[in-house]
């Protein structure tokens, strides 16, 4: 019988989730090195320590009944301590050491038979060369571990910017991609049960401000045909790679239709706020259901909806202008309880409900509404 849930991460995915699991009747249990972290603030407890103290692991697994993490960029040899001490730990290391590797994580993509940008792998400076020469330009560098929010890359444009971009990267390991000419960026957040169900969100649309989400438009505004074929890769990944949990496929869809996919979150996602206003059970609800060995529950949109991120600005931690966006009723305010607002950090979102088409007159209502908050000391 599950009662605590263990997670390891304490942002803004670790509150959404522990919001959810304690409306449910949960215990929560947050390890994160940061004090009064976002998902600290609403658990039952945290543990304050690295993501690698093993001390540390040990109590959250001993403390709890399940322990997930909503975070991939945390010590593998911590979920493998879990497992290796007799705890239940989910999404386990085998996905967590494809989903922290870009490169394991495209040569997995395509072991399923579903195709991703063309790619190579860059240890050395002569890699480099070669890998300009089959795949061209423009392209990007990426670290191939570690990075997250568009941190650690590198766009190129020649031979020269790869060398500075490699240099930049100190060694560590690269992949090299083609940079994609998408029509449009999606996604799909779904769920995997221990008994293979799997469940799966319409495709949203997303949209980026240099490798950070700001928006997401969802249902995504793509044909029927784009909207199953995007469904059906989110199914084959989360069944091939077994994983236990809510997950979330981030695509490419190009203008002649086809679908790349671009990288494997093996948790709740950003693009999958807005189900907690417009879903009978959010994406979060869905991982607890999922961990728990409880049904999962085939989603529904009430309404359609647009969820724009407020990112801090680098001046002054306090949000301005709440009172004149909630005058809108179809918006709902999510802020994350975080005390900095450092320039560009994920400080909460918003998402509006929209009744009929989400077009360029919602999206534009919803930028307007977004146009209408700032900060102040
Ligand atoms: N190969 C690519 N072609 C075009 N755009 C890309 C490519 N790779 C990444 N991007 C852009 O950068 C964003 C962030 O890159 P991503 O690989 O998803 O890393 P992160 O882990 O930081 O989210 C993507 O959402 C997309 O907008
Ligand atoms: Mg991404």
């Amino acid at each position: 019988m599950i009662r605590r849930i263990g997670v390891i991460g304490g942002g803004q995915l670790g509150r959404m989730f522990a919001l959810e699991a304690k409306r449910m009747g949960f215990e929560v249990v947050v390890l994160d090195p940061q004090e009064h972290s976002p998902c600290g603030q609403v658990a039952d407890e945290q543990i304050v320590a690295a993501y690698d103290d093993m001390e540390a692991i040990e109590r959250l697994g001993q403390s709890t009944d399940v322990v997930t993490y909503e975070f991939e960029n945390i010590a593998i040899a911590s979920v493998e301590y879990l497992e290796q001490h007799g705890y239940h730990v989910t999404p386990t290391s085998d996905v967590l050491r494809i989903t922290q590797d870009r490169l394991l994580e495209k040569r997995f993509v395509r072991s399923c038979g579903i195709a991703t940008a063309d790619f190579a792998e860059i240890n050395r400076l002569d890699d480099l060369s070669e890998a300009s020469m089959s795949i061209g330009f423009p392209a990007i560098l990426k670290t191939a571990r570690g990075g997250y929010d568009g941190k650690g890359q590198w766009r190129i444009q020649s031979l020269d910017e790869g060398r500075a971009a490699f240099s930049a990267a100190k060694g560590a390991k690269l992949i090299y991609e083609r940079v994609v000419p998408f029509a449009r960026e999606l996604s799909v957040v779904a769920t995997r049960g221990a008994n293979d169900a799997v469940v799966c969100y319409p495709a949203g649309e997303n949209t980026h401000d240099r490798g950070i989400l700001t928006m997401t438009v969802a249902p995504a505004r793509i044909s029927d045909n784009a909207r199953l074929r995007a469904r059906t890769i989110a199914t084959t990944i989360g069944k091939k790679l077994h994983i236990v949990g809510t997950y979330c496929v981030e695509l490419f869809l190009l203008a002649n239709g086809e679908l790349l996919v671009n990288e494997i979150a093996p948790r709740p996602h950003n693009s999958g706020h807005y189900t907690i206003d417009v879903t009978q059970c959010s994406q979060y609800e869905q991982h607890v259901r999922a961990i728990c060995d409880l049904p999962l529950a085939e989603p529904k949109l009430e309404s359609n909806a647009i969820m724009m991120n407020i990112l801090g600005a680098g001046k002054g931690d306090h949000l301005t202008g709440e009172d004149e966006l909630l005058t809108d009723p179809s918006i709902v305010l999510h802020m994350y309880g975080k005390r900095h607002a450092v320039n560009r950090r994920k400080m909460g979102h918003f998402t509006m409900l929209v009744d009929g088409a989400v077009d360029e007159p919602a999206i534009a209502r919803a930028k307007a509404a977004h146009a209408k908050l700032g900060w102040q000391d």
